[in-house]
């Protein structure tokens, strides 16, 4: 690496650090003179939330600590009450877990059957498939491409579409889509997944920009390597990795503030190098040869 682009990448950081700092230090303000409860409140659907070290649960933690009631969705039934529980006990909230396959064409009445009558003020899809071991696009099944798709597009737009009306009458809300680093481009080894979280960002940039005079908000997240798969990560650099609550609060942060969060520096400057000091297909091979070291490829 030259000196002049290590010189580069240090003044990024420095200057990255100290506006996430800032930003940190920032009170969220009132939406509107509404407080964040009467935005997004008093009860938040959040998908995904069963695994005690996932972004799911971290949402969860986070709105329970502000008073906001939940619907927890997943489909590991056990993982999901334990979690319910956790909940009701540190934080007074009210919780129901709702064991479902979100891949189920049909899973939405099963939810509303649930939901009905309650007011939901956020909605977080957070759920997400990809199979443990990496295939490249060609040697995955078709099967599991589809499959994922169904968990990882169909299902967000279902919920989206029902909840979204919803919260549109009833004049108040916000939808926050759990997308990744990885659907800002196309990201090798991990490809039928880059393709879902690029469809799950557009899908979500787009609603943004559509519901902006609706009073419901819409944000985006788009987290780089995250702690919530035990060692899985171990053979990525450290210091990419970010731990779950900063990457929630940094996303709870933005909900009507922002439509699209990639929380932490490191991924602020990695987005800018991959966007502003390289082409796309450079940033594509940068990010192939990245996650071939991380997956001993
Ligand atoms: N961790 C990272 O480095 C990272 C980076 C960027 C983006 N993200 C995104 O962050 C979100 C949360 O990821 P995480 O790392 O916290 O993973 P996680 O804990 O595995 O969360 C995903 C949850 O969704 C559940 N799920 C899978 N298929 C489902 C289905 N058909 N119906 C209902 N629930 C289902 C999973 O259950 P099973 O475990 O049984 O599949 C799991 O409990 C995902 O959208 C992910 O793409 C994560």
């Amino acid at each position: 690496m030259g000196k002049q682009f290590k010189s580069l990448v240090l003044a990024g950081t420095a200057v990255t650090a100290g506006i996430y700092l800032w930003k940190q230090l920032q009170e969220q303000p009132e939406r509107d003179g509404r407080s964040f409860l009467q935005q997004y409140g008093p009860w938040a659907i959040v998908t995904g939330a069963a695994r005690a070290e996932g972004l799911g649960y971290g949402f969860a933690r986070q709105l329970a600590g502000r008073h906001i009631n939940l619907v927890l969705v997943d489909i590991l039934a056990e993982e999901l009450e334990a979690r319910a529980q956790e909940l009701r006990d540190k934080y007074l909230v009210h919780v129901k877990p709702v064991v479902l396959d979100l891949g189920r064409p049909d899973f939405l009445p099963e939810l509303t059957a649930v939901t009905d009558g309650l007011e939901i003020g956020l909605l977080v899809c957070n759920h997400m498939f990809t199979p443990q071991e990496t295939p490249t696009i060609l040697e995955m099944d078709l099967a599991t491409h589809h499959t994922m798709i169904d968990i990882n597009a169909r299902a967000y737009t279902t919920l989206v579409h029902a909840y979204g009306r919803q919260m549109v009458a009833q004049g108040h809300g916000g939808i926050l889509l759990v997308s990744s680093q990885g659907g800002l481009h196309g990201t090798p080894f991990t490809g039928a997944y880059s393709a879902n979280k690029a469809f799950q960002l557009m899908l979500g940039e787009s609603l943004w920009y559509e519901l902006r005079q609706s009073n419901v908000d819409v944000l985006v997240l788009a987290p780089g390597l995250t702690r919530t798969q035990g060692d899985a990560l171990d053979d990525y650099p450290p210091f990419m990795l970010m731990d779950v609550a900063p990457v929630v609060q940094e996303a709870l942060a933005g909900l009507g503030q922002q439509h699209l969060v990639i929380p932490g520096p490191v991924n602020k400057l990695f987005h800018f190098a991959t966007t502003h000091l390289m082409s796309r297909q450079k940033a594509i091979v940068t990010t192939g040869d990245l996650m071939a070291q991380g997956l001993n490829k």
